[in-house]
């Protein structure tokens, strides 16, 4: 059953009711955005596609840009794909100093299994 085992979800909301893959988009000031997302697409470009703003993407994709630096939310941080040596390199150029928790979302591809995952915007992108 899709939900089980997802306590600490910070968005509130029943996937299995809505069903419409997305991604829960948090901003700075703390405003809730949720977007589309499919399959093999990156979450980057789910974000760019639905206009988030705080979320460029200049480099579209080509890891050169750190423009798409979110922070994945604790509570979905070990169910994304684990950075490649590429990606911390590049988060170093980050407008933003990176956390733990810090990703290019150019290189999270979406699936079903982090459908209704929790990013959050750094307050810069460049
Ligand atoms: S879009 Fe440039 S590094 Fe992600």
């Amino acid at each position: 059953m899709r939900g089980t085992g997802q306590r600490g979800r910070s968005d509130g909301t029943n996937r299995a009711e809505k069903g419409v893959p997305e991604v829960i988009f948090i901003h700075p000031d703390g405003r809730r955005e949720a977007v589309p997302a499919e399959d093999g697409q990156s979450i980057m470009q789910a974000a760019t596609n639905a206009g988030v703003d705080g979320v460029i993407g200049e480099c579209g994709g080509s890891l050169s840009c750190a423009t798409c630096h979110v922070f994945v939310d604790e509570a979905w941080a070990s169910r994304a794909p684990p950075r490649s040596d590429l990606e911390e390199d590049m988060l170093d150029a980050a407008a933003v100093e990176p956390t733990r928790f810090s990703r290019l979302s150019c290189q999270i591809k979406f699936a079903p299994d982090i459908d209704g995952i929790v990013v959050r915007i750094p307050t810069m992108q460049r």
